[in-house]
């Protein structure tokens, strides 16, 4: 048990829950009466997507999608694939990815030009948060919640070799 960080808060869930609503607001204007599909990137949107999508009173769709882009650990493997693909038919859908952190961008350039080879209607991306430092490769966030600085984000979703998802508030560790 030692050997474990500790957490310290980041973003509180007061902060959290005010990002999320505006969030909510922005994409309500944009998508009321266009059904989209909501796909989130597990494990980590499974948190925003909950609270996300009950302050989205329209219909819409929600699905995930299971990529394989971190190992163990804080470091990327590099090497990005589907485990866990769709269920619905997404050609012609209105599509929004929705993710818990762009770091490097390698994964979501991946799963965006894997989703765009079938010929959804529409494409965009909402991230909850942004690690600009770390970027490789250019990503257009379309909603973004919060830019954050190049610490190591865990809580709300986010892991630390799957520990700390269940932490309500949004926290780093050293
Ligand atoms: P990227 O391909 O480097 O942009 O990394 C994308 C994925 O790595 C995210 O969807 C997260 O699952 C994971 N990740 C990146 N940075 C962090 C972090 O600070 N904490 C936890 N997971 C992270
Ligand atoms: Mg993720």
């Amino acid at each position: 048990m030692s050997s474990q960080p500790k957490p310290r808060i980041l973003f509180t869930r007061d902060e959290i829950d005010a990002t999320v609503n505006r969030l909510a607001a922005e994409i309500k204007k944009d998508y009321l009466g266009k059904s989209p599909i909501l796909i989130g990137v597990l494990k980590g949107s499974f948190m925003f997507m909950a609270d996300l999508v009950r302050l989205l009173d329209f219909p819409l769709e929600v699905e995930f999608i299971r990529l394989s882009s971190y190992g163990r650990g804080r470091e990327s493997s590099g090497k990005i694939k589907v485990v866990q693909g769709l269920r619905s038919e997404i050609r012609g859908r209105n599509l929004l990815v929705i993710e818990d952190i762009v770091d490097t961008g390698l994964t979501i350039s991946f799963l965006l030009d894997y989703l765009r080879k079938k010929k959804p209607a529409s494409l965009k991306l909402c991230a909850l948060t942004d690690k600009p430092s770390r970027r490789q490769t250019p990503v257009t966030i379309d909603y973004l919640g919060l830019t954050v600085p190049d610490k190591f984000l865990v809580g709300y979703g986010l892991d630390w070799d799957e520990k700390f998802r269940n932490l309500p508030d949004i926290c780093f560790v050293e």
